[in-house]
């Protein structure tokens, strides 16, 4: 027996090194952490099940007959984080670049399938160079069993990406169909094509992390959701993302205690509109001042920062939140901040989370470049995944609510559950300047004093419509509220909203103008 538990305890100790202690040291060198040094840091302490471990891959082509790894280049298992159930793969670059072959695939489904059995997220660690390439087709069949699984998941479980090293060609697929990308600045990168192949089919010089990199995805692309400092921060990033998350669609989200509660009224909300409308200021700072304390964490907070989306909690509840940015391009919609709102919104949605949207826009951006980059399609995306969102749906209009933005930004009139507006709300066609234009046009032009009649025009025009009261005189509005007042009003309109019950008509599935 005791032969036997040595046997044992040895085969263990040869999987937990991987490709052996000079890649781990290399590893190290690059400024990354180990695949298990990462699921220490990720999950609750001793909770780690491995499964999985003396797997091997079946190739015996190109000499990886001789090369036939514990494990085969991927850490597989569960574990717990805040106590929750989750599932994990975590790659090892130490063993072929933790490239993906038919085996290290196969490990991955397994827990993907077990995930989806027991109603727990999925997260990948990912840092690999790819299929593994002496393996061929049967590598790149892998990669596919996967994307399926990540596809039929969709919805299901919250999946959640971390890239910290190489992401490049078809592996990009997987991460980029799960909910939520992690990248690490300077060590992570994602392409379908590299510098090389770039440079000789377009002749463009451009290096790994211009291409691809964190800062790359978290601003210009918006694949990344997250850009993290650190690998540490990153894992970090995602235990706390998790705690604003049910285990599955089936599950509300877990409510918390509010660590610190302020008194319901916080009076400097009733000053932080600017009396000139044009004038910017900062919806983060609404945010802060209604959500729990510390309780905001910022989604794609590089990407189209005209539009803010994230978590926060209200008494201890987790609402998403979906706020016009003033303070960057008038809060504009355009087609990347569309984007961005609409997928956030059908997060929500398919997770059973609420949400606050904080609403002031002046309409949709135009131009030739909006234009012609379809926004259109990509403004036609948020009036669609706010139509469709069944969850408890609440608008807040601070300011401005113009135009078609008006309508898309949860109107009641697209099921808005509670649409308050506070006194500042100005709720109209266009804002009152270019209404004026377009309707006297030829008035002003035959004026003697074509800018006092503007002007006076202009002012009647405020007056009448820059305002929340028709909106309210028609129930589009269901109160006109202090600012004030919000954080208490939406704690008790989220308390009421507990027990809604909607539904969307029966179908295969709706078709969003992707
Ligand atoms: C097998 C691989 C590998 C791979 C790396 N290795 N990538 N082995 N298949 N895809 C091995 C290396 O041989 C090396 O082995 C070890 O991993 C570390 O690699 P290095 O090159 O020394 O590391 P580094 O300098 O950090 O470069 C990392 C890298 C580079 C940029 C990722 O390895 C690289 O370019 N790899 C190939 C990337 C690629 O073209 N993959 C296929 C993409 S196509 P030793 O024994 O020396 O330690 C694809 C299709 C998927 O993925 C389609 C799905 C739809």
């Amino acid at each position: 027996m005791k032969n036997r538990l040595d046997e044992l305890k040895d085969l263990a100790a040869e999987a937990r090194k991987g490709g052996g202690q000079k890649r781990i040291e290399d590893q190290h060198k690059k400024g990354k952490l180990t695949a298990r040094e990462r699921l220490e840091i990720l999950l609750d302490e001793g909770s780690f099940v491995e499964l999985d471990m003396f797997v091997k891959h079946r190739s015996h082509d190109f000499g990886l007959e001789e090369q036939r790894i514990l494990g085969d280049g991927v850490v597989t298992g569960h574990g717990r984080i805040d106590g929750r159930l989750v599932f994990v793969y975590s790659q090892d670059f130490t063993v072929f670049g933790g490239s993906l072959s038919e085996a290290h695939a196969e490990k991955i489904c397994k827990i993907m399938d077990m995930a989806m059995k027991m109603g727990a997220p999925i997260i990948g660690l990912n840092d690999s160079g790819g299929a593994r390439i002496q393996e061929g087709v049967v590598s790149l069949g892998g990669y596919a069993d996967i994307f399926l699984r990540n596809t039929l998941a969709s919805g299901v479980v919250p999946q959640i990406s971390a890239v910290m090293g190489p992401s490049a060609g078809g592996a990009v697929y997987s991460p980029a169909i799960t909910d939520f990308i992690f990248m690490v600045k300077n060590t992570s990168y994602m392409f379908v094509t590299g510098p090389n192949v770039v440079k000789t089919v377009t002749h463009e010089d451009v290096s790994f992390e211009e291409l691809g990199g964190a800062l790359t995805h978290a601003t210009r692309s918006g694949v990344a959701h997250f850009a993290s400092e650190s690998e540490a921060e990153c894992l970090i990033g995602i235990r706390k993302l998790l705690s604003y998350l049910p285990q599955n669609y089936r599950e509300d989200p877990p409510r918390l205690k509010p660590a610190n509660v302020r008194g319901d009224k916080d009076k400097s909300l009733n000053t932080l509109i600017p009396d000139n409308p044009s004038k910017p200021y900062d919806m983060k700072d609404v945010i802060r001042l209604i959500v729990d304390d510390d309780s905001f964490m910022e989604v794609h907070e590089l990407f189209a920062q005209n539009i803010i989306v994230g978590f926060g909690r209200l008494d201890g509840r987790t609402i998403g939140i979906i706020a016009n940015q003033p303070a960057v391009l008038a809060g504009v919609l355009d087609n990347d901040a569309s984007a961005k709102a609409a997928r956030f919104v059908r997060f929500c949605d398919a997770f059973n989370v609420p949400l606050l949207v904080l609403e002031d826009v002046p309409g949709f951006m135009p131009g030739t470049d909006q234009e012609w980059r379809g926004i259109i399609r990509n403004g036609a995306k948020l009036l669609f995944a706010f139509s469709e969102a069944t969850v408890p749906k609440i608008t807040v209009i601070t300011r401005k609510a113009y135009g078609g933005a008006y309508d898309v930004m949860n109107s009641k009139h697209i099921r808005g559950d509670m649409n308050y507006a506070w006194p500042t709300a100005e709720i109209a066609v266009m804002g009152p300047k270019g209404a004026v234009e377009i309707i006297f046009k030829k008035d002003i032009e035959k004026a003697d004093n074509p800018e006092e009649m503007e002007a006076k025009l202009v002012a009647d025009y405020t007056a009448k419509f820059a305002n929340p009261y028709i909106a309210a005189e028609r129930g589009y509005i269901d109160e006109v509220i202090e600012p004030a007042e919000t954080r208490s009003k939406l704690i008790a309109a989220f308390q009421m909203l507990e027990t809604k019950v909607d539904a969307n008509p029966k179908k295969k599935h709706g078709n969003i103008p992707l």
